[in-house]
């Protein structure tokens, strides 16, 4: 479903393991060409989700760094995806994994980005909202100052429980989630193989919410990691 830029050589599963939050960016615009391919990337995901997700570009307020909260210090950030869409978790779910498909299409682009649902400001006339909407996270875009490190990987174990001896395409699949972006990298999901290649990812208790998002961003990870084998979401 992703256009892959010409620019690059990077596969999905590729962005997967390069993909780290970036929260620093050097002041280098995006070229007009990517930002095409984010903008008709949008349209499509928009056509096919119901979600409102638009592109804003050199934008510094939103990140301009006085912001109520500690968590998460930005700088340089001018570009950011406003993740937008009814309040309800079938929207949370699929900001989830429609934005990750955009983190995903950045990173082969060559971008760096970070999913950020606290540590920014919404700043008027940068955007507009339908009636009923909500922003649910956005993303920030740009080219990192470095490509961040890789998060503290929780052992796959604790990421899923099967009631068959799992398959190669499952644990692959599990291995791309296990890679994952989650708020505050909580990752608070338990995915389920069952009888049937019956697959269900389910939200464990989370204080910090954001849960439904999470499942939505490892849930596009799952379908990658999965490639082309045979399963089915419950
Ligand atoms: C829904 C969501 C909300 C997030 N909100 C913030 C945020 O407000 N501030 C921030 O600095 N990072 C935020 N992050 C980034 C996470 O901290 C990061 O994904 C996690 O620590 C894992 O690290 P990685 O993305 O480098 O793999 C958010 C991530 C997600 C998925």
């Amino acid at each position: 479903m992703l256009r892959l830029g010409r620019e690059s050589n990077l596969t999905l599963l590729e962005a997967i393991r390069a993909r780290h939050s970036v929260r620093r960016y050097i002041q280098r615009p995006i070229e007009v060409s990517k930002l095409d391919i984010l903008r008709d990337e949008i349209i499509a995901l928009n056509a096919t989700s119901g979600l409102d997700i638009q592109l804003v570009t050199d934008e510094p307020r939103a990140f301009d760094g006085s912001t109520a909260f500690s968590y998460g210090k930005f700088s340089g950030v001018e570009n950011y995806i406003v993740m937008a869409g009814p309040r309800d978790s079938r929207a949370e779910l699929q900001v989830g994994l429609y934005g990750e498909q955009l983190v995903l299409l950045a990173q082969t682009l060559g971008l760096n980005s970070c999913w950020v649902g606290l540590t920014y400001k919404k700043i008027p006339g940068a955007f507009r909202l339908r009636e009923g909407d909500i922003v649910h996270c956005v993303i920030a875009l740009g080219y990192g100052e470095t490509q961040g490190v890789q998060h503290k990987l929780r052992p796959l174990e604790k990421l899923y429980e099967a009631d068959v001896v799992p398959p190669d395409w499952f644990i692959s699949a599990m291995e791309a989630v296990q890679l994952a972006p989650s708020a505050i990298n909580q990752q608070k999901y338990i995915f389920l193989l069952h009888r049937e290649s019956l697959v269900e990812a389910l939200p464990r208790f989370s204080l910090v919410g954001y849960t439904e998002i999470d499942i939505g961003i490892a849930m596009c990870h799952f379908e990658i990691g999965a490639g082309d084998a045979h399963y089915k979401w419950v």
